[in-house]
């Protein structure tokens, strides 16, 4: 445990476990030989790992999972500490860093995690620095104070209830416009908890489904079935929410999508209604989608929330992804009708550029969180202000100084600036996509994730001469052999990076085909890079290994 000894140092074997070691890497450094040291390390850190970033473009190195798995099969704790701090910053650089996917690469346009600013990493080491807890102002004090204000501005954005809404609840300690979560998963099972417990209201002899339950809560209300609804494209963490909320993963409710992947309003209003009609079932919450993780189509929300405002049901956007898109004024109007919502989840490690891992939820009603208030004797006791007392998480770190310092180093014109590059560019690898002769569009981009497949020249004309369920089914078969192997081939080469889905592409269709995904929000992935992938996955189409899945239609 020797850390504060310099990286020249000798052999690792003479390492030891002592009070003394124990003790001094606990301290801060006082002398200017352990300051050095340790201003060393943040260095090999900050650089070294930069560099690697820098000089390794491609995403990954080309290396079986099988392979790496065995070499971290060695289950045993060594008794005796094995290397110092340096040692393992530079195993780390050389040995994990290569192996990990390089996200921060321009090259690398297949999920919703991507590049982050420098700055961020310098943020992130001050909330360890300062390790604090926002569960309870005895553990966070200012932060706590500061977390309101930065969900205040958030809330504004979305909400724009004016001044003195905001004056009278920014720090106001019996109200909460929201909550900082761990991620986009926890706060929309957040905001259907609060929905579920919204939707089955104390009555007469019965007073709370948080504490009496579900079976209670039913009975006590004389129905069978609460559902939510929410598009096919609906995330999965919906469904978590309904297991974990006792309401059913099956109850919630998948509602069909139009040609644009948004939810079919007549479809949704058919099952509202019915679902009205039938007394024994209820309706906790509607979900609107702004930024669809598959395609990033945004429902109308609008029509939506007029629909839930008729019904007095809970609406709630998922803007886990779009939320940020806000903050852009050429397109914040993709959103219109997000201040509609009852709550709405931003996610704040997708497209507020934030490391791993941070989101958020919020509710137009600062009274909302009341239904799921919960006191300790130790923290969060009855009458205190602590943030603890309405979050699902316990210990939470201070993602709200890591949010609050972006938004004052970029202003919302450099999120704005961040957030037009990806959709515009994601607009112009449409028009690529669409005139090169070996793919096929499938989503356009409403915001920066699109999604297209391979079509081999010689199959093109299997897929425009498809006309019923059936001949489309065929083709796609073949074609999804293709795409899947095409999308594997590429990324096992290392340099680039696609993602892959299975979408139903003809509306008539009960089948889903395989079909590429690209999400663009790297500022440094421009035409040029996104030339040379397709250019890459028309190689790899001409490969035999892809050739062989043509026999069975050619
Ligand atoms: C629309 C949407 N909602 C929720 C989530 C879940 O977010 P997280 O992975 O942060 O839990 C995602 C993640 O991709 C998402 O795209």
């Amino acid at each position: 445990m020797n850390n504060m000894t310099t990286p020249e140092n000798p052999s690792s074997s003479d390492l030891v476990a002592d009070w003394q070691t124990l003790h001094r890497v606990f301290i801060r450094p006082e002398d200017e030989k352990s300051r050095k040291t340790l201003i060393k390390y943040m260095e090999q850190i900050l650089f070294g790992l930069h560099e690697f970033l820098n000089t390794h473009v491609g995403v990954t190195e080309a290396i079986p999972l099988a392979t790496l798995a065995q070499s971290y099969s060695d289950t045993t704790i060594s008794r005796e500490p094995e290397k110092k701090l340096a040692e393992i910053i530079q195993d780390i650089i050389n040995q994990i860093a290569p192996r990990a996917v390089n996200v921060a690469s321009p090259y690398f346009i297949g999920h919703m995690t991507s590049a982050i600013p420098f700055f961020m990493v310098h943020l992130k080491a001050i909330t360890a620095a300062l390790n604090q807890n926002l569960i309870k102002l005895e553990t966070s004090k200012v932060l706590s104070v500061l977390e309101k204000q930065v969900l205040a501005k958030i809330h504004r954005m979305i909400y724009n209830l004016g001044q003195a809404f905001y004056d009278t609840h920014v720090q106001n300690a019996d109200t909460c416009l929201g909550l900082f979560t761990n991620g986009g998963t926890t706060a929309n099972i957040t905001a259907l908890w609060v929905a579920r417990n919204q939707s089955l209201p104390e009555i007469d002899g019965f007073s709370d489904v948080e504490q009496d339950g579900m079976t209670a809560a039913m009975k006590a209300h004389g129905l069978e079935r609460l559902v939510v609804l929410v598009s096919e494209r609906g995330h999965y963490s919906l469904k978590k929410a309904g297991g974990i909320l006792g309401i059913g993963s099956r109850n919630v409710i998948s509602v069909g999508v139009n040609a644009s992947h948004q939810i079919d309003m007549t479809d949704l209003t058919r099952q509202v209604e019915a679902f009205e009609q039938d007394r024994k079932t209820r309706i906790a919450a509607i979900v609107g989608i702004a930024g669809a993780t598959e395609t990033g189509s945004i429902d109308p929300l609008p029509e939506m929330a007029r629909l839930c405002r008729k019904h007095g049901i809970h609406f709630h956007v998922d803007a886990a992804w779009g939320g940020p898109v806000m903050l852009s004024e050429k397109y914040a109007g993709l959103l219109n009708g997000i201040k509609e919502a009852d709550s709405v989840t931003i996610d704040c490690h997708k497209q507020f550029y934030m490391p791993m891992s941070a989101g958020m939820v919020f509710f137009k009603n600062p009274n909302a969180l009341d239904r799921i208030i919960y006191h300790a004797g130790y923290v969060n006791r009855k009458g205190s202000v602590d943030l603890g007392i309405k979050t699902l998480e316990g210990s939470r770190e201070a993602s709200s100084l890591i949010l609050d310092s972006a938004l004052k180093i970029m202003g919302s014109q450099g999120y704005a600036l961040m957030i037009e590059h990806g959709i515009d560019t994601a607009r112009g690898f449409a028009e690529k996509i669409r005139k090169r002769e070996r793919f096929q569009l499938i989503t356009a981009p409403v915001l920066n994730i699109l999604t297209y497949r391979a079509v081999p020249r010689e199959l093109k004309h299997h897929v425009n001469a498809a006309a019923t369920p059936e001949q489309r089914r065929a083709v796609d078969a073949c074609l999804n052999k293709i795409n899947t192997d095409l999308q594997r081939i590429q990324r096992e080469a290392g340099k680039s990076f696609v993602s892959r889905t299975c979408l139903k592409i003809h509306p008539k269709d009960n089948h889903t085909a395989v079909v590429l995904r690209s999400v663009i929000m790297n500022p440094y992935t421009d035409d040029r890079i996104l030339n040379q992938i397709l250019d890459e996955q028309e190689m790899i189409l001409q490969s035999p290994e892809i050739s062989k899945h043509m026999v069975s239609l050619s």
